[in-house]
């Protein structure tokens, strides 16, 4: 095996933070840790985000928190995982299980000074790993650890979703197309807007129960109140933030639960969240999830053959083109670097 492994790095120009590979040892695990041949990694609008912010990302940085690899070293003492072994990393490395302790916010993989999967080697402590199932490609399972784990947290963990519940995802990206296949495998109704007709043709050819444009009809939530006979949505994936909060607040059904998880529109909501006391609504934080949730999703899509919509795979040396893709917003579900 050679010793030298390529990466690539977040370097500080001095105006904005720029790809850059790189070639470093490889690392060796220490106790309780894996080495892994990455096969894959995903990214996610979060990775955009890190990128654009220099202040609290550290000069050189291996991004992007989602990859998947092959074990091929062990440190001492790692009884859980063999030589060969496909795993996937997550999000937290740190989060295993039970309650989230945000002193975990600053050990996420590909952010701040925590070094990410966009490397041909990577490691990982051997309690942050879930198995790969058989039949799932190491692209495939790329893509879970942020944005699926996300949707799964949010509906199944959080949500009690059940059959015939409906739910709400906003756009075509990642977080939303797991919510919508997530929801639609146990019998739940799922409306997906988006700035597009033909990627709503997309989600309709994939199951989902209604679509709407939210640039055709920007008061989407009172298409979403017809659509529901006026009764409002059980479940919203609340991704846009500051533009589309007070409408999720207006679309939310009694008892319904918004699930508060993105910023595509910023960082500033300041919804008037009173009429959810007149409908015994609420409003669930989400971070992320657990190895222990990333598990139980993982054994949900295998159950259900749920397979992650990958719209585009880039090659290693073409990862900053994935990067630009993400940013135009023109993909459809996830866009994925392979690394082996
Ligand atoms: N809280 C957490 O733990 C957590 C975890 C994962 C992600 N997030 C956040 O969730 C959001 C989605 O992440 P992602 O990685 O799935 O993003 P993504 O794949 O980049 O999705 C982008 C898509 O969002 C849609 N969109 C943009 N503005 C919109 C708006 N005003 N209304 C409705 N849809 C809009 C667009 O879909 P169309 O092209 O179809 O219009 C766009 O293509 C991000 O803000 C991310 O930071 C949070």
């Amino acid at each position: 095996m050679t010793s030298s492994s390529r990466q690539f790095q977040l370097l500080n120009s001095g105006s904005a933070l720029v790809l850059e590979l790189k070639s470093v040892q490889i690392p060796t695990p220490s106790a309780g840790q894996v080495l892994l041949r990455m096969g894959a990694a995903s990214l996610n609008y979060r990775d955009l985000l890190t990128q654009g912010d220099s202040a609290s990302t550290k000069d050189g940085l291996v991004p992007l928190s989602d990859g998947a690899g092959t074990v091929i070293a062990l440190g001492a003492g790692v009884a859980r995982w063999k030589l060969g072994d496909r795993v996937m990393a997550n999000f937290f490395p740190g989060w295993v299980d039970g309650a989230f302790n945000p002193t975990q916010l600053g050990n996420a993989f590909g952010g701040g000074t925590t070094d990410g999967m966009l490397a041909e080697h990577v490691i990982v402590d051997q309690s942050s790993l879930v198995a790969v199932p058989e039949g799932m490609s190491l692209e495939e399972a790329s893509t879970l650890p942020c944005a699926a784990l996300t949707a799964w947290h949010a509906l199944f963990e959080r949500g009690g979703i059940k059959a015939g519940d409906t739910v709400l995802v906003q756009g075509t990206g990642g977080v939303a197309l797991f919510g919508l296949q997530l929801a639609t495998a146990i019998g739940a109704k799922v409306i997906v807007t988006s700035s597009s007709d033909a990627k709503l043709a997309r989600v309709k050819a994939m199951g989902a129960w209604q679509t709407i444009n939210y640039r055709s009809h920007p008061d989407w939530e009172k298409v979403a109140l017809d659509l529901t006979g006026g009764r409002g949505v059980d479940h919203i994936l609340e991704l846009g933030g500051p533009d589309t909060y007070d409408r999720s607040i207006a679309a939310i059904a009694p008892g319904g639960k918004i699930a508060q998880i993105g910023v595509l529109t910023g960082f500033a909501s300041q919804p008037n969240i009173l009429p959810l006391q007149f409908k015994n609504a609420s409003i669930n934080g989400i971070c992320v999830g657990s190895v222990e949730q990333l598990k139980r999703l993982v054994q949900f899509m295998a159950q259900h053959q749920i397979r992650p919509v990958i719209d585009e795979q880039f090659a290693f040396e073409s990862a900053p083109e994935a990067y630009a893709q993400l940013s135009a917003a023109t993909h459809f579900g996830k866009l994925v670097v392979k690394i082996a």
